[in-house]
């Protein structure tokens, strides 16, 4: 597979088409992006990090039978994937109420909710990923009833694979985000998950202490921010 133009700059990652259009190359870059790119920064070692969690999570994903775009490690900081046409939501599954939820509802952030909840956001920096509810997303045309379902059901199966596997490593899976998509060369099969999964798209808690390990050391300024992504990888059992 030979690596080719850049087809996609995102905040965190680049995209590379290859000599298949059937696969891309996704660079992790070590940037890092808050509220919607108004807080940027680079942090050293970020993108090799991230290139390798992803990979262990999509991993572990894949052998529990969920499908993703991932392919496998291409090196240091790129992954080869399926190409992919995005819905353009995101989904976000809390077990744990923090960040916006907190603030729109005015909850106390680390209210562990009695059962998982499932939230849509539009996927728009410029309107600040706003909430979506099913009729938004179905009547609007960015997915259909059939696949509104599909997204649900996927992100309810990742916790139900991912909160074990960070209980098991001391670490509360707060809540998280993920996007799908359909594969260019599968446009009328199954939904699977794109994008990635890392501390960049979820908030992860020491069990113990409550501390933070995830975005929230950047967004909030807490310091150390790749220190700790890499404790999560470490305790995990990522090969970092
Ligand atoms: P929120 O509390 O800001 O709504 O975020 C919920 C979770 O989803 C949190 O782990 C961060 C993640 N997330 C992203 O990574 N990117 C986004 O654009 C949004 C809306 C959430």
């Amino acid at each position: 597979m030979e690596k080719r133009e850049e087809k996609y700059r995102g905040k965190a990652k680049t995209v590379y088409a290859t000599d298949d259009r059937r696969y891309l190359v996704m660079h992790y870059r070590d940037d890092v992006s808050a509220f919607d790119g108004a807080k940027l920064a680079r942090l050293e070692g970020k993108g090799e990090t991230n290139n390798r969690i992803n990979a262990y999570v999509m991993g572990k994903l894949a052998d529990a039978g969920i499908a993703s775009h991932f392919v496998r490690l291409l090196n240091d900081r790129e992954s080869l994937v399926r190409a992919m046409k995005m819905v353009p939501v995101e989904c976000v599954v809390r077990n744990i109420c923090a960040g916006s939820m907190a603030k729109r509802y005015g909850i106390d952030e680390g209210y562990r909710l009695p059962e998982p909840i499932f939230e849509f956001f539009l996927k728009s920096d410029a309107l600040h990923d706003p909430l979506v509810n099913d009729d938004h997303i179905r009547v609007l045309g960015w997915a259909t009833q059939h696949e509104i379902e599909e997204m649900k059901s996927l992100t309810h199966r990742v916790n139900r694979v991912l909160k074990p596997l960070f209980a098991e490593a001391g670490i509360d899976l707060v809540d998280y985000k993920l996007e799908f998509g359909h594969p260019i060369d599968d446009p009328n099969g199954p939904l699977i998950l794109g994008d990635e999964f890392t501390p960049d798209g979820c908030r992860l808690w020491d069990a113990k202490t409550g501390e933070k390990l995830d975005k929230d050391r950047f967004r909030r300024d807490l310091g150390e921010v790749i220190e700790h992504y890499r404790e999560v990888g470490r305790r995990i059992g990522a090969p970092l």
